[in-house]
């Protein structure tokens, strides 16, 4: 078994994770994003450009990527769901952004009031324009293990969809188990379904932690070679429109993991582990990251 020798984090707690928390201010992001940015990651979700009445606490996402500290190497990324998305997207500096459909029927018109035809319809004209604008775009595709409102989604719908945003422009697809149902066996077959048609590198995995499942399939996801992981720092979120579904994987979790693994992610763990406690205290709760949780009770039993 070859496992990646480096791994990409995207890290969408800022994105993913704080629009299904409570409220914070649009200072506490720009701090959160400020702290992320001095870990070494190279690619962070800082906003979504979104309809406020969908999801309103995204909505001061202009003021939050006007006002961070940029540093050169890193990739600030937004959420456009449709054109007037982009734009906004633009105006806020943005150098990346991410389209988003479903697999599944029930998830797309839930999420984004469309089918998945027209979804693909609405990202064209997105394409033109950030093509244009040589912004990389990103794709993302829920529900690829099961919908919350479907049932199971079979794995030849995954590959239909994914290389469908493949063949509009995406340079890579990530491939969310968006209520976090999926375990090793199911997922390693969604994802040989999807190697299939589209080369692994343009593959990335999101996993949300429902179920407690995503270290798994990420440890599984990495024996087949995909080298791009979606994390949150603290465990953070979940998603308005899959009631139930709990944040995505922590960060830190699958920092250490590849620590472990001897997987090089350029990430210092620790600072990722003070940001996740920022944040925390701010929500008034704790990480769900059992490696955060087991970092702070060290650091605690050195100073007490
Ligand atoms: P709609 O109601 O069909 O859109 O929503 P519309 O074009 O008819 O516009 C309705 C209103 O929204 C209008 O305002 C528009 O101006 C406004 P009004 O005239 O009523 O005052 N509007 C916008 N405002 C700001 N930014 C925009 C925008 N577009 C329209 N871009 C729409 C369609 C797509 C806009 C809506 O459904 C929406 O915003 N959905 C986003 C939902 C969302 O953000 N979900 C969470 C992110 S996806 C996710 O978490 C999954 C992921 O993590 C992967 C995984 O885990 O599976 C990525
Ligand atoms: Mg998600």
């Amino acid at each position: 078994m070859i496992l990646p020798r480096k791994v990409n984090i995207v890290e969408v707690g800022a994105r993913d994770g704080l629009q299904n928390e409570e409220p914070v201010s649009t200072h506490t992001k720009i701090r959160l994003i400020n702290l992320l940015s001095d870990t070494g990651l190279t690619h962070i979700e800082a906003g979504a450009f979104v309809s406020p009445k969908w999801v309103p606490q995204m909505a001061d996402s202009l003021e939050v990527m006007n006002a961070i500290t940029r540093r050169g190497n890193v990739i600030y990324s937004a959420l456009t769901p449709n054109f007037k998305g982009l734009e906004q997207a633009l105006k806020a500096g943005a150098n990346q952004v991410a389209i988003f459909t479903s697999c599944s029927e029930g998830f797309c018109q839930h999420n984004i009031n469309c089918s998945i035809t027209e979804s693909l319809k609405r990202f064209e004209p997105i394409m033109e324009m950030a093509t244009k604008q040589h912004i990389p775009v990103r794709g993302y595709l829920s529900c690829v293990i099961d919908c919350p409102y479907d049932g199971p989604t079979r794995p030849n719908q995954v590959a239909k969809v994914a290389k469908a945003l493949i063949d509009l422009g995406c340079y890579q697809v990530s491939l969310g188990d968006t209520i976090g149902t999926g375990t090793p066996k199911g997922v390693a077959h969604m994802l040989e379904t999807a190697q299939a048609v589209i080369p692994t590198h343009q593959l990335a995995v999101h996993f949300h932690d429902t179920w407690g499942q995503a270290l798994a399939n990420i440890y599984q996801a990495l024996t087949m070679g995909i080298d791009t992981i979606d994390s949150s720092v603290a465990g953070l979120g979940g998603c308005p429109y899959a009631h139930g579904a709990s944040g995505n994987v922590a960060t830190e979790d699958v920092l250490y993991l590849c620590q472990g693994l001897g997987i090089e992610t350029g990430v210092d763990l620790e600072l990722l582990a003070k940001a996740g406690w920022m944040i925390s205290e701010e929500l008034n709760r704790q990480p769900t990251s059992k490696v955060s949780l087991a970092l702070r009770r060290r650091s605690d039993s050195y100073t007490s």
